[in-house]
């Protein structure tokens, strides 16, 4: 509590010296520059160049003001292309005009104007226009507008390119270019499946395959999603070589068959041959030793 009264002090004083110099100013310019003040009238617009995407909806800052008198009426226009020249049509005039544009704005000073379920043909100079009794006054300045179609840019990369045998990990990453950001992310495979049909696989931005099988042989894509649409990655083939490793499995295999059904039958007779030979030599040596020792 004992921090914060000071604190006060200075943003109150902060703000007084703020507000000073403001009316220092104001005043300075009316006593320097009289006409500049009473500017007459300007239209102001927050961004001249704003992006959004088809299906979305824009809204467009503006401000207004004039000294001219009361405001009688407001309207947008577009730079419309026809017949080979440029003409400003209102908004109203175009057939898109229910629902599609909505006037923000009032007649004391706000002109913003939102569009709703941006088309790519909605791209485009757009201009404000107020009328007082005595005058029609339009924006010199206009916002160009761009709506663009393909927002979402995915791409898969693996961790391991070529030929991965069985047992091996792999990771697919999914990465797109998107604007907002994609929130979403959900894999699909052809593994295990017919080729024609997609299963979903996994979801997140890395699909982790720690010890991949045959089975996990096929076509693998990323769908990415944002709040304003998905779009899907190419395919990419993941092949498990199954060839290699089944042949080292074959090749054990007969190995420990003809181990079984051939060498070991050998193998114990010739163990067995082994230790009657040794029983018969100790049998001698046992022989030899007593007679060196009764000797
Ligand atoms: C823009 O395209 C939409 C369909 O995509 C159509 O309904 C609309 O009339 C078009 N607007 C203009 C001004 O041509
Ligand atoms: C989806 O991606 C394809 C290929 O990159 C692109 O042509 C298409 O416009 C995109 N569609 C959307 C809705 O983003
Ligand atoms: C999509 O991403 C790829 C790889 O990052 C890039 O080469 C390509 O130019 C991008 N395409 C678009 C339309 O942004
Ligand atoms: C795959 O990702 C996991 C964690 O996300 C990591 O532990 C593993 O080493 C990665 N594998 C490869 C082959 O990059
Ligand atoms: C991602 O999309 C799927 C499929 O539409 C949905 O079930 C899931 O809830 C979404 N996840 C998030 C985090 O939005
Ligand atoms: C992306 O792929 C999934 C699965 O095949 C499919 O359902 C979806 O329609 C595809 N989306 C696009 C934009 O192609």
């Amino acid at each position: 509590m004992r921090h914060q009264i000071p604190k006060s002090h200075i943003y109150l004083q902060t703000l007084c010296f703020a507000l000073m110099e403001k009316m220092l100013a104001m005043l300075v310019l009316l006593i320097l520059k009289p006409g500049t003040v009473s500017a007459g009238w300007s239209v102001t617009f927050e961004k001249t160049d704003p992006c959004a995407l088809k299906g979305s909806s824009v809204e467009l800052s503006c401000s207004y003001y004039t000294d001219e008198g009361t405001v009688k009426n407001t309207a947008w226009y577009k730079g419309e292309l026809e017949n080979g020249t440029w003409r400003r049509v209102a908004l109203s005039d175009l057939p898109s005009y229910q629902n599609h544009f909505e006037y923000l704005g009032d007649q004391l000073g706000d002109c913003g104007l939102a569009i709703h379920d941006l088309q790519v043909n909605d791209t485009g100079h757009y201009y404000f226009r107020f009328d007082t009794e005595a005058y029609g006054r339009r924006s010199k300045e206009s916002v160009y507008l761009t709506v663009t179609d393909p927002p979402l840019n995915v791409s898969v990369e693996m961790s391991y390119s070529g030929h991965l045998t069985m047992g091996s990990s792999v990771n697919l990453t999914c990465s797109s270019a998107a604007n907002p950001a994609a929130d979403n992310y959900t894999w699909y495979s052809s593994a295990g499946s017919s080729f024609s049909s997609l299963l979903q696989v996994g979801s997140g931005q890395v699909l982790s395959l720690p010890s991949v099988e045959a089975s996990h042989t096929g076509l693998y894509l990323c769908q990415a999603r944002n709040r304003l649409g998905e779009n899907n990655s190419t395919e990419v083939l993941l092949t498990v070589d199954e060839t290699d490793t089944n042949r080292v499995i074959l090749l054990v295999g007969i190995g420990v068959k003809v181990f079984i059904g051939l060498l070991l039958p050998i193998v114990i007779i010739w163990a067995w041959r082994l230790r009657r030979k040794s029983a018969v030599d100790k049998e001698e040596r046992s022989r030899d030793y007593e007679n060196i020792s009764t000797a």
